[in-house]
Protein backbone atom coordinates (compact mmCIF):
# COMPACT_ATOMS: atom_id res chain seq x y z
CA UNK A 1 0.00 0.00 0.00
CA UNK A 2 1.07 3.66 -0.13
CA UNK A 3 -0.32 5.88 1.72
CA UNK A 4 -0.83 9.23 0.36
CA UNK A 5 -3.13 11.02 2.39
CA UNK A 6 -1.08 12.18 5.59
CA UNK A 7 -2.92 15.65 4.98
CA UNK A 8 -6.45 13.78 6.68
CA UNK A 9 -4.22 11.87 8.78
CA UNK A 10 -0.40 11.38 9.16
CA UNK A 11 0.53 7.87 8.50
CA UNK A 12 3.23 7.44 9.74
CA UNK A 13 4.89 8.20 13.40
CA UNK A 14 8.43 7.81 14.65
CA UNK A 15 9.69 5.20 16.69
CA UNK A 16 9.39 7.48 19.87
CA UNK A 17 5.82 8.51 19.22
CA UNK A 18 4.76 4.71 19.32
CA UNK A 19 7.01 3.64 22.27
CA UNK A 20 6.13 7.03 24.09
CA UNK A 21 2.05 6.49 23.55
CA UNK A 22 2.55 3.24 23.95
CA UNK A 23 3.98 3.88 27.33
CA UNK A 24 1.10 6.15 28.23
CA UNK A 25 -1.51 3.47 27.57
CA UNK A 26 -0.04 1.47 29.57
CA UNK A 27 0.61 3.90 32.86
CA UNK A 28 -2.28 5.71 32.57
CA UNK A 29 -4.05 7.79 35.19
CA UNK A 30 -6.14 10.64 35.33
CA UNK A 31 -3.53 14.05 35.26
CA UNK A 32 -4.47 16.37 37.37
CA UNK A 33 -7.46 14.41 39.10
CA UNK A 34 -6.44 12.56 41.91
CA UNK A 35 -3.62 12.63 44.14
CA UNK A 36 -1.72 9.56 43.83
CA UNK A 37 1.82 9.00 42.62
CA UNK A 38 0.53 7.99 39.22
CA UNK A 39 -1.83 10.73 38.41
CA UNK A 40 0.79 13.31 40.02
CA UNK A 41 3.26 11.45 37.16
CA UNK A 42 0.86 11.88 34.56
CA UNK A 43 0.20 15.59 35.46
CA UNK A 44 3.99 16.07 35.05
CA UNK A 45 4.32 14.30 31.62
CA UNK A 46 1.30 16.74 30.33
CA UNK A 47 2.96 20.30 31.57
CA UNK A 48 6.33 18.87 30.25
CA UNK A 49 4.11 18.31 26.73
CA UNK A 50 3.08 22.16 27.61
CA UNK A 51 6.32 22.71 28.34
CA UNK A 52 7.83 21.19 24.69
CA UNK A 53 5.29 23.06 22.37
CA UNK A 54 5.64 26.41 23.92
CA UNK A 55 9.05 26.50 23.16
CA UNK A 56 8.40 24.19 19.38
CA UNK A 57 6.52 27.05 18.51
CA UNK A 58 8.00 30.19 20.46
CA UNK A 59 5.01 30.67 22.44
CA UNK A 60 4.64 33.36 25.09
CA UNK A 61 4.00 30.97 28.03
CA UNK A 62 3.45 27.47 28.41
CA UNK A 63 -0.20 28.17 30.61
CA UNK A 64 -1.31 29.21 27.32
CA UNK A 65 -0.47 26.07 25.79
CA UNK A 66 -4.38 24.64 25.76
CA UNK A 67 -4.88 20.33 24.30
CA UNK A 68 -7.44 19.58 22.34
CA UNK A 69 -8.92 16.90 20.93
CA UNK A 70 -8.20 18.55 17.75
CA UNK A 71 -7.62 21.26 15.18
CA UNK A 72 -11.02 22.19 14.82
CA UNK A 73 -11.68 21.99 18.43
CA UNK A 74 -8.36 24.56 19.18
CA UNK A 75 -10.16 26.86 16.26
CA UNK A 76 -13.64 27.14 18.15
CA UNK A 77 -11.99 28.27 21.15
CA UNK A 78 -10.25 30.63 19.68
CA UNK A 79 -13.10 32.05 17.41
CA UNK A 80 -16.02 31.41 19.96
CA UNK A 81 -14.16 32.02 23.15
CA UNK A 82 -12.81 35.90 22.01
CA UNK A 83 -15.49 37.43 19.05
CA UNK A 84 -18.46 39.05 20.03
CA UNK A 85 -21.55 40.94 18.65
CA UNK A 86 -20.03 44.05 17.00
CA UNK A 87 -16.72 42.54 16.37
CA UNK A 88 -15.56 42.52 12.73
CA UNK A 89 -13.56 39.85 10.99
CA UNK A 90 -11.42 39.39 8.25
CA UNK A 91 -10.70 35.43 6.64
CA UNK A 92 -10.40 34.26 3.04
CA UNK A 93 -11.50 31.85 1.02
CA UNK A 94 -9.25 29.26 1.72
CA UNK A 95 -10.29 28.60 5.18
CA UNK A 96 -11.52 24.92 6.23
CA UNK A 97 -14.92 24.39 7.63
CA UNK A 98 -13.55 24.72 11.22
CA UNK A 99 -12.60 28.17 10.48
CA UNK A 100 -15.85 29.06 8.27
CA UNK A 101 -18.83 27.65 10.07
CA UNK A 102 -18.28 28.84 13.83
CA UNK A 103 -17.87 31.94 11.50
CA UNK A 104 -21.05 31.55 9.64
CA UNK A 105 -22.75 31.17 13.17
CA UNK A 106 -21.26 34.17 15.00
CA UNK A 107 -22.36 35.95 12.00
CA UNK A 108 -26.30 35.62 13.34
CA UNK A 109 -24.83 36.72 16.41
CA UNK A 110 -23.81 40.20 15.25
CA UNK A 111 -20.26 39.32 13.99
CA UNK A 112 -19.49 40.80 10.42
CA UNK A 113 -17.24 38.39 8.24
CA UNK A 114 -15.30 39.54 5.23
CA UNK A 115 -14.20 36.65 2.83
CA UNK A 116 -11.11 38.06 0.71
CA UNK A 117 -11.10 36.17 -2.30
CA UNK A 118 -7.85 34.55 -3.83
CA UNK A 119 -5.93 35.66 -6.92
CA UNK A 120 -5.78 34.27 -10.46
CA UNK A 121 -3.04 31.67 -9.65
CA UNK A 122 -5.18 30.36 -6.84
CA UNK A 123 -3.69 32.21 -3.39
CA UNK A 124 -4.11 34.73 -1.14
CA UNK A 125 -2.99 37.92 -1.97
CA UNK A 126 -2.23 39.92 0.93
CA UNK A 127 -3.07 43.84 -0.61
CA UNK A 128 -6.51 42.19 -1.54
CA UNK A 129 -6.96 40.61 1.97
CA UNK A 130 -5.61 43.86 3.57
CA UNK A 131 -7.97 45.69 1.26
CA UNK A 132 -11.07 44.29 4.07
CA UNK A 133 -9.30 45.32 6.77
CA UNK A 134 -10.82 48.71 8.84
CA UNK A 135 -10.01 50.32 12.10
CA UNK A 136 -13.18 47.97 13.24
CA UNK A 137 -11.36 44.85 12.40
CA UNK A 138 -10.94 42.90 15.72
CA UNK A 139 -9.11 39.91 14.12
CA UNK A 140 -7.66 38.14 10.64
CA UNK A 141 -7.97 34.66 10.49
CA UNK A 142 -6.08 32.76 7.89
CA UNK A 143 -4.89 29.26 7.56
CA UNK A 144 -1.46 29.00 7.30
CA UNK A 145 -1.63 25.99 4.72
CA UNK A 146 -4.91 25.09 2.57
CA UNK A 147 -6.24 21.64 3.29
CA UNK A 148 -6.98 21.67 -0.39
CA UNK A 149 -4.13 22.91 -2.78
CA UNK A 150 -1.41 23.96 -0.07
CA UNK A 151 -0.70 26.90 -0.50
CA UNK A 152 0.53 29.04 1.74
CA UNK A 153 -0.16 33.01 2.74
CA UNK A 154 3.12 35.62 3.61
CA UNK A 155 1.87 35.52 6.99
CA UNK A 156 4.88 37.88 7.44
CA UNK A 157 3.71 40.40 5.05
CA UNK A 158 -0.20 40.04 6.79
CA UNK A 159 1.26 40.89 10.00
CA UNK A 160 3.17 43.98 8.64
CA UNK A 161 0.34 45.42 6.43
CA UNK A 162 -2.44 45.18 9.50
CA UNK A 163 -3.19 47.71 12.31
CA UNK A 164 -1.25 46.64 15.65
CA UNK A 165 -4.42 46.47 17.43
CA UNK A 166 -5.71 43.19 14.97
CA UNK A 167 -5.80 39.44 16.54
CA UNK A 168 -4.02 36.80 14.03
CA UNK A 169 -5.18 34.42 14.17
CA UNK A 170 -3.80 31.17 12.41
CA UNK A 171 -4.94 27.95 11.25
CA UNK A 172 -1.82 25.61 11.76
CA UNK A 173 -3.95 22.05 10.77
CA UNK A 174 -1.91 21.30 7.84
CA UNK A 175 1.43 23.87 8.19
CA UNK A 176 2.53 22.35 12.17
CA UNK A 177 5.26 20.12 12.08
CA UNK A 178 6.16 20.94 7.79
CA UNK A 179 7.17 24.84 8.52
CA UNK A 180 9.22 26.06 11.35
CA UNK A 181 6.73 27.99 13.11
CA UNK A 182 7.75 31.02 15.18
CA UNK A 183 4.51 32.70 16.96
CA UNK A 184 6.16 35.57 18.86
CA UNK A 185 8.55 36.40 15.61
CA UNK A 186 5.51 35.98 13.34
CA UNK A 187 3.34 37.96 15.44
CA UNK A 188 0.48 34.93 15.36
CA UNK A 189 -1.54 36.11 18.21
CA UNK A 190 -3.41 32.38 18.11
CA UNK A 191 -1.95 28.97 16.76
CA UNK A 192 -4.52 26.42 15.97
CA UNK A 193 -2.41 23.17 15.88
CA UNK A 194 -3.53 19.21 14.60
CA UNK A 195 -1.71 16.62 16.98
CA UNK A 196 -2.53 13.98 13.88
CA UNK A 197 -0.82 15.65 10.69
CA UNK A 198 2.75 16.96 10.26
CA UNK A 199 3.22 17.04 14.11
CA UNK A 200 2.94 13.32 14.08
CA UNK A 201 1.09 12.84 17.57
CA UNK A 202 -2.12 10.45 17.48
CA UNK A 203 -5.25 11.50 16.55
CA UNK A 204 -7.84 12.91 19.22
CA UNK A 205 -4.90 15.35 20.45
CA UNK A 206 -3.97 19.18 19.41
CA UNK A 207 -3.36 22.13 20.94
CA UNK A 208 -4.37 25.99 20.62
CA UNK A 209 -1.53 28.16 21.92
CA UNK A 210 -2.32 31.98 22.50
CA UNK A 211 -0.54 35.33 23.04
CA UNK A 212 -1.53 37.68 26.16
CA UNK A 213 -3.62 40.01 23.71
CA UNK A 214 -6.26 37.71 23.80
CA UNK A 215 -8.14 35.99 26.80
CA UNK A 216 -10.62 32.88 25.27
CA UNK A 217 -13.51 32.42 27.44
CA UNK A 218 -14.27 28.61 27.43
CA UNK A 219 -16.54 27.34 25.07
CA UNK A 220 -17.07 23.49 27.51
CA UNK A 221 -17.93 23.90 31.17
CA UNK A 222 -17.00 21.23 33.35
CA UNK A 223 -14.54 19.53 35.81
CA UNK A 224 -10.78 20.49 35.82
CA UNK A 225 -9.61 19.04 39.23
CA UNK A 226 -8.82 22.69 40.10
CA UNK A 227 -11.15 25.00 42.54
CA UNK A 228 -13.75 22.14 42.65
CA UNK A 229 -15.84 24.60 44.82
CA UNK A 230 -16.19 26.80 42.45
CA UNK A 231 -19.74 26.62 40.43
CA UNK A 232 -17.76 28.54 37.47
CA UNK A 233 -14.86 27.65 35.46
CA UNK A 234 -11.74 28.45 36.91
CA UNK A 235 -10.26 32.03 35.58
CA UNK A 236 -6.61 30.75 35.06
CA UNK A 237 -5.54 29.22 32.04
CA UNK A 238 -5.07 26.37 31.08
CA UNK A 239 -7.61 24.93 33.22
CA UNK A 240 -10.37 27.95 32.07
CA UNK A 241 -10.52 25.83 28.81
CA UNK A 242 -9.56 22.21 29.89
CA UNK A 243 -13.04 20.98 31.31
CA UNK A 244 -13.39 17.13 31.40
CA UNK A 245 -10.39 14.26 31.30
CA UNK A 246 -7.66 14.97 29.25
CA UNK A 247 -6.12 12.47 26.52
CA UNK A 248 -3.01 11.67 28.52
CA UNK A 249 -1.71 9.50 25.95
CA UNK A 250 -2.70 11.88 22.80
CA UNK A 251 -1.34 14.53 24.87
CA UNK A 252 1.97 12.48 25.08
CA UNK A 253 1.94 11.75 21.71
CA UNK A 254 2.01 15.25 20.66
CA UNK A 255 4.88 16.10 23.04
CA UNK A 256 6.85 13.38 21.46
CA UNK A 257 6.13 14.45 18.00
CA UNK A 258 7.17 17.72 18.70
CA UNK A 259 10.64 16.30 20.32
CA UNK A 260 10.60 14.70 17.02
CA UNK A 261 10.42 17.43 14.98
CA UNK A 262 12.81 19.56 16.72
CA UNK A 263 15.54 17.61 15.12
CA UNK A 264 14.26 16.93 11.74
CA UNK A 265 11.45 19.34 10.82
CA UNK A 266 13.94 21.07 8.16
CA UNK A 267 15.34 18.20 7.13
CA UNK A 268 11.74 16.16 6.70
CA UNK A 269 10.49 19.72 5.33
CA UNK A 270 12.77 19.70 2.68
CA UNK A 271 12.40 15.71 1.34
CA UNK A 272 8.24 16.29 1.42
CA UNK A 273 8.49 19.65 -0.98
CA UNK A 274 11.13 17.77 -3.41
CA UNK A 275 8.39 14.50 -3.57
CA UNK A 276 5.94 17.46 -3.92
CA UNK A 277 7.89 19.33 -6.57
CA UNK A 278 8.44 15.87 -8.53
CA UNK A 279 4.77 15.04 -8.31
CA UNK A 280 3.78 18.68 -9.37
CA UNK A 281 6.26 18.61 -12.43
CA UNK A 282 5.33 15.11 -13.48
CA UNK A 283 1.20 15.65 -13.43
CA UNK A 284 1.21 19.28 -14.87
CA UNK A 285 3.00 17.38 -18.12
CA UNK A 286 0.43 14.37 -17.97
CA UNK A 287 -1.93 14.60 -20.83
CA UNK A 288 -5.44 14.91 -19.32
CA UNK A 289 -4.84 16.11 -15.85
CA UNK A 290 -5.58 19.55 -14.17
CA UNK A 291 -3.01 20.47 -11.60
CA UNK A 292 -4.09 23.03 -8.64
CA UNK A 293 -0.92 22.69 -6.52
CA UNK A 294 2.35 24.70 -6.39
CA UNK A 295 5.39 22.33 -4.90
CA UNK A 296 4.89 23.19 -0.81
CA UNK A 297 6.96 21.79 1.86
CA UNK A 298 2.96 20.81 3.27
CA UNK A 299 2.73 17.57 1.11
CA UNK A 300 0.16 18.77 -0.81
CA UNK A 301 -1.07 17.91 -4.50
CA UNK A 302 -4.30 18.54 -5.78
CA UNK A 303 -5.12 17.74 -9.42
CA UNK A 304 -8.03 16.12 -11.31
CA UNK A 305 -8.51 14.20 -14.85
CA UNK A 306 -10.42 14.98 -17.51
CA UNK A 307 -13.62 13.02 -17.77
CA UNK A 308 -13.26 11.27 -14.43
CA UNK A 309 -15.02 12.65 -11.16
CA UNK A 310 -12.10 12.82 -8.41
CA UNK A 311 -13.77 10.28 -6.39
CA UNK A 312 -13.66 7.78 -9.08
CA UNK A 313 -9.95 8.38 -9.67
CA UNK A 314 -9.29 7.82 -5.69
CA UNK A 315 -10.95 4.49 -5.98
CA UNK A 316 -9.09 3.49 -8.69
CA UNK A 317 -6.04 4.35 -7.43
CA UNK A 318 -7.43 2.39 -4.04
CA UNK A 319 -8.41 -0.33 -5.59
CA UNK A 320 -6.60 -0.78 -8.66
CA UNK A 321 -2.81 0.46 -7.33
CA UNK A 322 -3.03 0.17 -3.79
CA UNK A 323 -2.91 4.00 -3.09
CA UNK A 324 -4.23 5.87 -0.77
CA UNK A 325 -5.91 9.39 -1.60
CA UNK A 326 -8.59 11.61 -0.77
CA UNK A 327 -10.97 12.49 -3.38
CA UNK A 328 -14.30 15.10 -3.62
CA UNK A 329 -14.75 17.91 -1.52
CA UNK A 330 -12.71 18.79 1.29
CA UNK A 331 -14.01 20.77 3.82
CA UNK A 332 -13.67 24.25 2.32
CA UNK A 333 -16.59 24.58 0.30
CA UNK A 334 -15.43 28.38 -0.99
CA UNK A 335 -12.37 27.59 -1.60
CA UNK A 336 -13.68 24.90 -4.51
CA UNK A 337 -16.05 27.53 -5.61
CA UNK A 338 -12.80 30.05 -6.16
CA UNK A 339 -11.26 27.39 -7.75
CA UNK A 340 -14.29 25.91 -9.87
CA UNK A 341 -13.90 22.62 -8.85
CA UNK A 342 -16.58 20.02 -7.57
CA UNK A 343 -14.33 17.95 -6.22
CA UNK A 344 -10.59 17.63 -6.27
CA UNK A 345 -7.97 14.12 -6.03
CA UNK A 346 -5.58 15.27 -3.08
CA UNK A 347 -2.35 13.17 -2.55
CA UNK A 348 -0.33 14.08 0.45
CA UNK A 349 2.69 12.86 1.21
CA UNK A 350 5.00 12.91 4.02
CA UNK A 351 8.89 12.81 4.60
CA UNK A 352 7.97 9.28 5.57
CA UNK A 353 7.25 8.92 1.66
CA UNK A 354 9.86 8.07 -0.81
CA UNK A 355 10.64 9.28 -4.65
CA UNK A 356 10.13 5.61 -5.44
CA UNK A 357 6.79 5.04 -4.13
CA UNK A 358 6.14 9.04 -5.87
CA UNK A 359 7.33 7.14 -9.35
CA UNK A 360 4.07 4.68 -8.72
CA UNK A 361 1.78 6.96 -7.77
CA UNK A 362 2.65 9.04 -11.40
CA UNK A 363 2.87 5.87 -13.35
CA UNK A 364 -0.53 4.98 -12.03
CA UNK A 365 -2.36 8.36 -12.75
CA UNK A 366 -0.96 8.06 -16.15
CA UNK A 367 -2.33 4.58 -16.77
CA UNK A 368 -5.97 6.07 -15.37
CA UNK A 369 -5.74 9.09 -18.19
CA UNK A 370 -5.20 6.49 -20.69
CA UNK A 371 -8.20 4.71 -19.80
CA UNK A 372 -10.59 7.42 -18.71
N1 LIG B 1 -9.08 18.36 7.38
C1 LIG B 1 -8.59 17.11 6.96
C2 LIG B 1 -8.32 17.04 5.49
O1 LIG B 1 -8.07 18.05 4.89
C3 LIG B 1 -9.38 15.96 7.46
O2 LIG B 1 -8.37 15.96 4.94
Amino acid sequence: MIYFDNAATGGFKPDGVISATTAALNHSANPGRSGHKLSLACLERVYAARKLLCEFFGAESFERVVFTKNCTEALNIAILGTLKSGDEVVTTVAEHNSVLRPLEYLKGKGVKVSYAPLDEAGSVDVQTLVNFVTDATRAVIVTLASNVTGTMPDIKKIKSSIPAHCLLICDGAQACGHIEINMQQLGIDALAVAGHKGMLGIQGSGALLFSERLNPSPVLFGGTGSESYNLNMPDFYPDALESGTLSYPAIISLGEGALYLMQNLQKNSQKTEQMCAFLCENLVKTEGVTLYSKPNPCGIVSFNLENMQSEIVASELSEKYGICVRGGLHCAPLMHNALKSEGLVRASVSAFNTMNECEIFIKAVKELCLIR
